[in-house]
């Protein structure tokens, strides 16, 4: 049996007429990051509000460490949240905001001093207690944040967008140094975004939400190379989604005609005729001489280009009228291809993942 530090039983939770979270089931192992993964409104903080206690599951359980967290309210949880909103005493200085939930918990004077020493190196800002609030950068008082959710040394920490109101560069920093101090502290953290990139970089394990179910869970690389549903396929990352009927299947290999193509993708469980869908990434199309010998084979003319330096992203409209977005790595130092060529496209079988799930 593997640890789990929380387990969400058949919960549900709704307001009125929404259903906010619809019958969800998952556990989150010892010491993991764990992401939840979704577009806004799909039920993401309603989830952490039920761990921390804040909010009571209409229905199903909830249990930390083993224990059922039935009737117990928030501020006798081994839980803690931290939020995109601070909330930071701004008149108090960093020591003093560390020091606050020590000082209500009880604890000798030498002892909260040496929790607050810890908590400042793990943050970095060691030389940073005596300052005010008001005198960070937002990152510092980020840092700060969860250096004030720590020191009380919760089982679980909960983080719901701590980074949202951050620009782009100080995110990514601050994406790291969450990673590291993870890492180092050995806690459980539950991390809520709609940032796939953000997910994908700093978490162990990913549950991708839509309309308040979970539509998978898995690591970065199971959920961007085997989405189980269309809706994983688009929101992590970029895909072409073919959506069409099994025409025939051939071991373990079938053929879907979809958008007037042809598509060889490996496949078991089917039957002639069902309705299926096939993803392909862009980065799995090969162009121009590569494609040649291919299976999934196909000509058209490319429409669109969007030069990236590291690499091109082409839009090639195929003779049946289908778009199909290509990325290649530009490995050679030569010009990218120009809108209006003829060229030729393809990928092997196995490079396309078939999905007979969530199809609309
Ligand atoms: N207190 C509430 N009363 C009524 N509806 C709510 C309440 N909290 C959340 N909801 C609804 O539940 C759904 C999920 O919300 P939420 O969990 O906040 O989503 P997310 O955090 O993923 O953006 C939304 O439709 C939202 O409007
Ligand atoms: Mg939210």
């Amino acid at each position: 049996m593997t640890e789990h530090d929380v387990e969400l039983t058949r919960v549900t939770k709704t307001f009125a007429e929404v259903v906010a979270v619809d019958d969800v089931s998952f556990g989150i192992r010892k010491g993991e990051f764990f992401s939840l993964l979704g577009p806004s409104g799909c039920g993401k903080t309603t989830i952490m509000r039920m761990i921390s206690g804040f909010e009571t599951p209409t229905k199903g359980t909830i249990t930390i460490a083993g224990e059922d967290m039935r009737n117990r309210p928030p501020f006798r949880r081994p839980t803690n949240l931290v939020f995109q909103h601070l909330a930071l005493f701004p008149h108090m200085t960093v020591e003093q905001n560390i020091a606050f939930g020590l000082e209500m918990q009880g604890g000798s004077k030498a002892e909260i001093a040496r929790s607050v020493g810890q908590m400042l190196d793990l943050i970095q800002l060691p030389e940073y207690g005596k300052r005010r609030i008001g005198q960070l950068s937002g990152g510092q008082k980020q840092r700060v944040a969860i250096a004030r959710a720590l020191v009380r040394q919760p089982t679980v920490l909960l983080l719901d967008e701590p980074l949202g109101a951050l620009d782009l560069k100080l995110r990514e920093q601050m994406q790291l140094e969450l990673k590291r101090i993870q890492r180092e502290v050995g806690t459980t953290f539950v991390y809520v975004t709609h940032d796939q990139k953000e997910a994908i970089t700093m978490s162990n394990s990913i549950a991708v939400m839509n309309a308040g179910v979970i539509e998978q869970i898995g690591d970065a690389n199971e959920i961007y190379e085997n989405p189980r549903t269309a809706f994983v396929a688009h929101f992590i990352g970029e895909t072409n989604l073919f959506e069409g009927k099994v025409d025939a299947m051939d071991g373990g290999e079938i053929t879907v005609g979809a958008d007037a193509l042809a598509i060889r993708v490996p496949g078991n469980g089917v039957s002639t005729g069902q309705k299926v869908s096939v993803s392909v990434r862009p980065e799995k199309v090969v162009l121009g001489e590569a494609a040649r010998e291919l299976p999934n084979r196909y000509d058209g003319k490319v429409e669109d280009v969007i030069y990236q330096g590291s690499s091109t992203s082409y839009q090639i409209r195929l003779d049946g009228g289908r778009l199909v977005t290509v990325m290649e790595q530009n490995v050679e130092r030569g010009e990218p291809r120009h809108a209006g060529a003829s060229v030729t496209i393809g990928w092997r079988p196995d490079k396309g993942v078939l999905i007979t799930e969530g199809l609309r």
